[in-house]
Protein backbone atom coordinates (compact mmCIF):
# COMPACT_ATOMS: atom_id res chain seq x y z
CA UNK A 1 0.00 0.00 0.00
CA UNK A 2 1.35 3.08 -0.96
CA UNK A 3 1.84 5.56 1.93
CA UNK A 4 2.49 8.60 0.23
CA UNK A 5 1.49 9.20 -3.73
CA UNK A 6 2.68 12.59 -5.09
CA UNK A 7 1.08 13.14 -8.90
CA UNK A 8 2.27 15.32 -11.52
CA UNK A 9 3.69 18.05 -8.67
CA UNK A 10 5.22 21.35 -9.65
CA UNK A 11 6.13 24.09 -7.58
CA UNK A 12 7.21 27.32 -7.95
CA UNK A 13 8.80 30.62 -5.93
CA UNK A 14 8.04 34.08 -6.98
CA UNK A 15 11.34 36.40 -6.83
CA UNK A 16 10.09 39.97 -8.29
CA UNK A 17 9.18 38.97 -11.90
CA UNK A 18 11.01 35.87 -11.54
CA UNK A 19 9.75 32.33 -11.56
CA UNK A 20 11.98 29.57 -10.09
CA UNK A 21 11.04 26.05 -11.30
CA UNK A 22 11.53 24.53 -8.71
CA UNK A 23 9.78 20.96 -8.94
CA UNK A 24 8.39 20.36 -12.24
CA UNK A 25 6.06 17.30 -12.93
CA UNK A 26 7.07 15.26 -10.12
CA UNK A 27 5.19 11.52 -9.68
CA UNK A 28 6.82 9.43 -6.81
CA UNK A 29 5.30 7.04 -4.26
CA UNK A 30 6.31 5.37 -1.08
CA UNK A 31 5.07 2.08 0.11
CA UNK A 32 4.47 1.04 3.96
CA UNK A 33 7.13 0.14 5.38
CA UNK A 34 9.57 1.44 3.11
CA UNK A 35 12.21 4.63 2.36
CA UNK A 36 12.52 6.71 -0.83
CA UNK A 37 15.94 8.18 -1.30
CA UNK A 38 15.89 11.48 -3.06
CA UNK A 39 18.95 12.57 -4.43
CA UNK A 40 20.65 14.94 -6.68
CA UNK A 41 22.98 17.99 -6.57
CA UNK A 42 22.27 21.16 -4.15
CA UNK A 43 19.49 23.03 -5.73
CA UNK A 44 17.55 20.01 -7.79
CA UNK A 45 14.30 20.81 -5.12
CA UNK A 46 14.70 18.12 -2.94
CA UNK A 47 13.88 20.32 0.27
CA UNK A 48 11.30 21.70 -1.93
CA UNK A 49 9.53 18.23 -2.19
CA UNK A 50 9.73 18.00 1.27
CA UNK A 51 8.28 21.38 2.14
CA UNK A 52 5.44 20.47 -0.21
CA UNK A 53 4.35 17.41 1.39
CA UNK A 54 4.93 18.73 4.74
CA UNK A 55 2.66 22.13 3.63
CA UNK A 56 5.42 24.23 5.18
CA UNK A 57 6.61 26.01 1.79
CA UNK A 58 7.29 29.92 2.43
CA UNK A 59 4.92 32.36 1.61
CA UNK A 60 6.69 33.41 -1.94
CA UNK A 61 6.09 29.59 -3.09
CA UNK A 62 3.27 28.05 -4.61
CA UNK A 63 1.54 24.48 -6.04
CA UNK A 64 0.70 25.02 -9.57
CA UNK A 65 -0.55 21.40 -9.77
CA UNK A 66 -0.16 18.30 -8.85
CA UNK A 67 -1.91 16.20 -6.09
CA UNK A 68 -0.25 14.33 -2.89
CA UNK A 69 -2.05 11.44 -0.76
CA UNK A 70 -0.35 11.09 2.28
CA UNK A 71 -1.29 8.75 5.04
CA UNK A 72 -5.03 8.78 3.25
CA UNK A 73 -5.09 12.57 3.76
CA UNK A 74 -5.51 15.20 0.40
CA UNK A 75 -2.54 17.03 2.07
CA UNK A 76 -2.68 19.90 -0.52
CA UNK A 77 -6.24 20.76 -0.45
CA UNK A 78 -6.58 20.60 3.39
CA UNK A 79 -7.14 23.01 5.77
CA UNK A 80 -3.98 24.87 7.64
CA UNK A 81 -6.16 23.54 11.00
CA UNK A 82 -6.50 20.23 9.58
CA UNK A 83 -2.80 20.07 8.93
CA UNK A 84 -1.87 21.29 12.25
CA UNK A 85 -3.29 18.19 13.92
CA UNK A 86 -1.37 16.17 11.65
CA UNK A 87 1.85 17.35 11.27
CA UNK A 88 4.47 16.00 13.24
CA UNK A 89 1.94 13.70 14.92
CA UNK A 90 0.79 11.66 11.83
CA UNK A 91 3.87 12.83 9.74
CA UNK A 92 7.21 14.80 10.65
CA UNK A 93 10.51 15.99 9.44
CA UNK A 94 14.14 16.21 10.38
CA UNK A 95 15.20 19.49 8.86
CA UNK A 96 18.44 20.78 6.91
CA UNK A 97 20.48 23.24 9.49
CA UNK A 98 17.70 21.99 12.02
CA UNK A 99 19.40 23.12 14.73
CA UNK A 100 18.08 26.65 14.11
CA UNK A 101 14.41 25.30 14.52
CA UNK A 102 15.38 25.54 18.54
CA UNK A 103 15.08 27.88 20.86
CA UNK A 104 18.47 28.84 22.58
CA UNK A 105 17.10 30.08 25.84
CA UNK A 106 14.82 27.27 27.11
CA UNK A 107 15.99 23.63 28.14
CA UNK A 108 16.13 20.40 25.83
CA UNK A 109 13.83 19.14 28.09
CA UNK A 110 11.44 21.77 28.30
CA UNK A 111 11.28 21.99 24.41
CA UNK A 112 10.90 18.62 24.15
CA UNK A 113 8.22 18.56 26.56
CA UNK A 114 6.12 21.21 25.09
CA UNK A 115 6.09 19.18 21.04
CA UNK A 116 4.70 16.29 23.16
CA UNK A 117 2.05 17.84 25.14
CA UNK A 118 0.77 19.65 21.86
CA UNK A 119 -0.70 16.35 20.54
CA UNK A 120 -1.06 14.49 24.14
CA UNK A 121 -2.35 16.72 26.64
CA UNK A 122 -3.30 14.25 28.78
CA UNK A 123 0.09 13.36 29.28
CA UNK A 124 0.54 13.03 32.88
CA UNK A 125 4.11 14.09 33.88
CA UNK A 126 5.66 11.08 34.93
CA UNK A 127 4.80 9.72 31.43
CA UNK A 128 6.42 12.61 29.23
CA UNK A 129 9.52 11.83 31.50
CA UNK A 130 9.20 8.24 30.38
CA UNK A 131 8.20 8.66 27.01
CA UNK A 132 11.42 11.75 26.90
CA UNK A 133 13.64 9.29 28.31
CA UNK A 134 13.54 5.91 26.18
CA UNK A 135 13.50 8.33 23.65
CA UNK A 136 16.84 9.72 24.05
CA UNK A 137 17.78 6.30 24.96
CA UNK A 138 17.11 5.51 21.17
CA UNK A 139 19.33 8.16 19.42
CA UNK A 140 21.68 7.21 22.25
CA UNK A 141 21.77 10.27 24.48
CA UNK A 142 22.13 10.71 28.22
CA UNK A 143 19.57 11.66 30.33
CA UNK A 144 20.91 14.39 31.66
CA UNK A 145 20.67 16.37 27.56
CA UNK A 146 16.77 16.91 28.85
CA UNK A 147 18.77 19.78 31.28
CA UNK A 148 20.34 21.54 28.24
CA UNK A 149 20.37 24.70 26.43
CA UNK A 150 20.93 23.88 22.75
CA UNK A 151 24.55 25.31 23.03
CA UNK A 152 25.82 22.98 25.41
CA UNK A 153 25.29 20.49 22.55
CA UNK A 154 27.76 18.84 20.06
CA UNK A 155 26.47 18.48 16.71
CA UNK A 156 25.76 15.03 16.50
CA UNK A 157 24.07 15.57 19.95
CA UNK A 158 21.86 17.76 18.67
CA UNK A 159 20.94 16.27 15.66
CA UNK A 160 20.15 13.51 17.66
CA UNK A 161 17.66 15.68 19.70
CA UNK A 162 16.54 16.98 16.51
CA UNK A 163 15.65 13.48 15.22
CA UNK A 164 14.19 12.35 18.98
CA UNK A 165 11.84 15.50 18.01
CA UNK A 166 10.75 14.12 15.36
CA UNK A 167 10.09 11.08 16.73
CA UNK A 168 8.25 12.75 20.22
CA UNK A 169 4.88 11.87 18.69
CA UNK A 170 5.29 8.68 16.94
CA UNK A 171 4.72 9.60 13.24
CA UNK A 172 4.11 7.28 10.79
CA UNK A 173 6.07 8.91 8.12
CA UNK A 174 9.78 10.92 8.29
CA UNK A 175 11.00 12.85 6.05
CA UNK A 176 15.07 13.36 6.90
CA UNK A 177 16.28 16.04 4.71
CA UNK A 178 20.36 16.11 4.44
CA UNK A 179 19.47 14.93 8.67
CA UNK A 180 23.46 14.08 9.20
CA UNK A 181 25.12 16.51 6.05
CA UNK A 182 26.89 18.87 8.54
CA UNK A 183 28.72 16.36 10.62
CA UNK A 184 32.23 15.05 10.46
CA UNK A 185 32.48 12.04 8.79
CA UNK A 186 32.41 9.27 11.90
CA UNK A 187 29.89 11.38 13.93
CA UNK A 188 27.47 10.72 10.32
CA UNK A 189 28.20 7.05 10.12
CA UNK A 190 27.26 6.62 13.58
CA UNK A 191 24.28 8.66 13.19
CA UNK A 192 22.76 6.49 10.08
CA UNK A 193 23.23 3.66 11.85
CA UNK A 194 20.99 4.91 14.47
CA UNK A 195 18.40 5.89 12.19
CA UNK A 196 18.82 2.13 10.38
CA UNK A 197 17.57 0.79 14.04
CA UNK A 198 15.25 3.62 14.66
CA UNK A 199 13.44 2.85 10.94
CA UNK A 200 13.24 -0.87 12.49
CA UNK A 201 12.23 -0.27 15.96
CA UNK A 202 9.72 2.22 14.81
CA UNK A 203 8.38 1.01 12.01
CA UNK A 204 8.83 3.71 10.02
CA UNK A 205 7.99 4.85 6.01
CA UNK A 206 9.53 8.02 4.63
CA UNK A 207 12.00 9.21 2.78
CA UNK A 208 15.51 10.29 3.10
CA UNK A 209 17.23 13.32 1.27
CA UNK A 210 20.59 14.26 0.04
CA UNK A 211 23.14 15.61 -2.13
CA UNK A 212 25.08 12.20 -0.93
CA UNK A 213 24.04 9.50 -3.15
CA UNK A 214 26.21 6.89 -0.27
CA UNK A 215 24.24 8.81 2.32
CA UNK A 216 20.41 7.96 0.79
CA UNK A 217 21.54 4.43 0.10
CA UNK A 218 22.48 3.19 3.54
CA UNK A 219 19.19 4.18 4.71
CA UNK A 220 16.33 3.55 1.63
CA UNK A 221 15.11 0.96 -0.45
CA UNK A 222 14.03 3.05 -3.65
CA UNK A 223 15.77 5.85 -5.17
CA UNK A 224 14.54 8.84 -7.07
CA UNK A 225 17.46 11.08 -8.68
CA UNK A 226 16.05 14.42 -9.04
CA UNK A 227 18.54 17.04 -11.17
CA UNK A 228 16.91 21.11 -11.93
CA UNK A 229 13.37 20.15 -10.24
CA UNK A 230 13.34 16.77 -12.70
CA UNK A 231 12.76 13.36 -11.66
CA UNK A 232 15.42 11.72 -14.15
CA UNK A 233 15.58 8.45 -12.97
CA UNK A 234 13.52 6.45 -10.22
CA UNK A 235 14.14 2.54 -9.54
CA UNK A 236 15.05 0.13 -6.59
CA UNK A 237 18.05 1.20 -4.75
CA UNK A 238 20.11 -1.62 -6.02
CA UNK A 239 18.62 -1.23 -9.69
CA UNK A 240 20.11 2.32 -9.21
CA UNK A 241 23.55 1.85 -8.00
CA UNK A 242 24.40 -1.19 -9.89
CA UNK A 243 22.60 -0.72 -13.03
CA UNK A 244 22.45 3.40 -13.63
CA UNK A 245 20.85 4.02 -16.81
CA UNK A 246 20.47 7.83 -17.06
CA UNK A 247 24.04 10.09 -17.65
CA UNK A 248 23.07 11.88 -14.63
CA UNK A 249 22.39 8.91 -12.46
CA UNK A 250 26.01 7.03 -13.92
CA UNK A 251 27.88 10.26 -13.25
CA UNK A 252 26.46 10.14 -9.59
CA UNK A 253 27.27 6.44 -8.89
CA UNK A 254 30.85 7.62 -10.43
CA UNK A 255 31.44 9.63 -7.71
CA UNK A 256 30.79 7.09 -5.14
CA UNK A 257 33.76 6.60 -3.67
CA UNK A 258 33.23 2.48 -3.81
CA UNK A 259 32.40 3.27 -7.54
CA UNK A 260 35.30 5.44 -8.33
CA UNK A 261 38.20 4.26 -10.00
CA UNK A 262 41.28 2.96 -7.70
CA UNK A 263 43.73 5.65 -7.16
CA UNK A 264 42.16 8.16 -9.60
CA UNK A 265 40.25 11.14 -9.07
CA UNK A 266 36.78 10.52 -7.67
CA UNK A 267 34.81 11.75 -11.04
CA UNK A 268 32.59 15.08 -10.89
CA UNK A 269 30.00 16.61 -13.64
CA UNK A 270 31.94 19.35 -14.94
CA UNK A 271 29.19 22.85 -15.31
CA UNK A 272 26.21 23.92 -12.93
CA UNK A 273 22.74 23.54 -12.70
CA UNK A 274 20.51 25.29 -15.39
CA UNK A 275 18.79 28.62 -14.82
CA UNK A 276 15.37 27.27 -13.02
CA UNK A 277 13.98 31.05 -13.90
CA UNK A 278 14.20 29.83 -17.87
CA UNK A 279 11.20 27.89 -19.25
CA UNK A 280 13.11 24.31 -20.59
CA UNK A 281 11.58 22.50 -23.74
CA UNK A 282 14.32 20.53 -23.71
CA UNK A 283 16.57 18.17 -21.33
CA UNK A 284 17.47 20.23 -18.62
CA UNK A 285 20.42 17.70 -18.34
CA UNK A 286 21.93 18.15 -22.29
CA UNK A 287 24.32 20.87 -21.37
CA UNK A 288 26.35 18.91 -19.05
CA UNK A 289 25.85 15.67 -20.65
CA UNK A 290 28.43 13.75 -22.43
CA UNK A 291 26.11 11.89 -25.00
CA UNK A 292 23.50 14.62 -25.45
CA UNK A 293 23.14 15.36 -29.49
CA UNK A 294 20.75 17.79 -30.98
CA UNK A 295 17.61 15.84 -30.23
CA UNK A 296 18.19 16.72 -26.19
CA UNK A 297 18.17 20.30 -26.71
CA UNK A 298 14.91 20.26 -28.99
CA UNK A 299 13.05 17.66 -26.98
CA UNK A 300 11.72 17.46 -23.20
CA UNK A 301 12.69 13.88 -22.60
CA UNK A 302 9.43 11.46 -21.83
CA UNK A 303 9.82 8.96 -18.90
CA UNK A 304 10.57 5.16 -20.32
CA UNK A 305 10.47 2.15 -18.17
CA UNK A 306 13.70 0.07 -18.91
CA UNK A 307 14.11 -2.71 -16.65
CA UNK A 308 11.83 -1.80 -13.88
CA UNK A 309 13.59 2.18 -13.76
CA UNK A 310 11.68 4.97 -14.77
CA UNK A 311 14.06 6.98 -16.80
CA UNK A 312 13.81 10.65 -18.53
CA UNK A 313 16.42 10.52 -21.33
CA UNK A 314 16.13 10.35 -25.13
CA UNK A 315 18.96 8.77 -25.65
CA UNK A 316 17.75 5.88 -23.38
CA UNK A 317 14.21 5.90 -24.70
CA UNK A 318 15.60 4.95 -28.20
CA UNK A 319 17.79 2.83 -27.06
CA UNK A 320 15.22 0.93 -25.28
CA UNK A 321 12.54 1.31 -27.19
CA UNK A 322 11.99 -2.29 -28.38
CA UNK A 323 11.24 -2.98 -24.80
CA UNK A 324 9.51 0.36 -23.73
CA UNK A 325 7.13 -0.08 -26.53
CA UNK A 326 7.35 3.27 -27.97
N1 LIG B 1 12.38 30.55 -0.40
C1 LIG B 1 12.83 30.50 -1.67
N2 LIG B 1 12.61 31.53 -2.51
C2 LIG B 1 13.04 31.47 -3.79
N3 LIG B 1 13.69 30.44 -4.33
C3 LIG B 1 13.95 29.39 -3.55
C4 LIG B 1 13.52 29.35 -2.17
N4 LIG B 1 13.91 28.17 -1.65
C5 LIG B 1 14.54 27.50 -2.64
N5 LIG B 1 14.55 28.23 -3.78
C6 LIG B 1 15.14 27.82 -5.08
O1 LIG B 1 14.48 26.64 -5.52
C7 LIG B 1 15.42 25.75 -6.12
C8 LIG B 1 15.38 24.42 -5.40
O2 LIG B 1 15.87 24.60 -4.09
P1 LIG B 1 15.81 23.46 -2.99
O3 LIG B 1 14.48 22.84 -3.00
O4 LIG B 1 16.30 24.04 -1.71
O5 LIG B 1 16.88 22.41 -3.55
P2 LIG B 1 17.76 21.30 -2.79
O6 LIG B 1 17.10 21.00 -1.50
O7 LIG B 1 17.78 20.16 -3.75
O8 LIG B 1 19.11 21.88 -2.62
C9 LIG B 1 16.77 26.46 -6.06
O9 LIG B 1 16.97 27.12 -7.27
C10 LIG B 1 16.59 27.44 -4.94
O10 LIG B 1 17.42 28.57 -5.12
MG1 LIG C 1 17.87 21.02 0.44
Amino acid sequence: MNVLEIKDLTVRYTIGRKEIHAVENLSISVKEGRFLGVVGESGSGKSTLAHTVMRLLPKNAYVLKGQIKLLGHEILSMSEDDIRQLRWKEFSMVFQRSMNALSPVHKIGVQMSEALMIHNPQMSEEQIKNRLESLLGAVNLPVRVLDCYPHQLSGGMMQRVMIALALVNSPKFVILDEATTALDVVTQGQIIEELKNLIGKFSLTGMVISHDLGVVAELCDDIAVMYAGRLMEYGSKDGIIHSPFHPYTKALVGSLPDFGKKGGRLYSIPGNLPDLSQEMNYCVFASRCEIASKECFEEVPFHVEVQGHRVACLKVGKDHAHIAGK
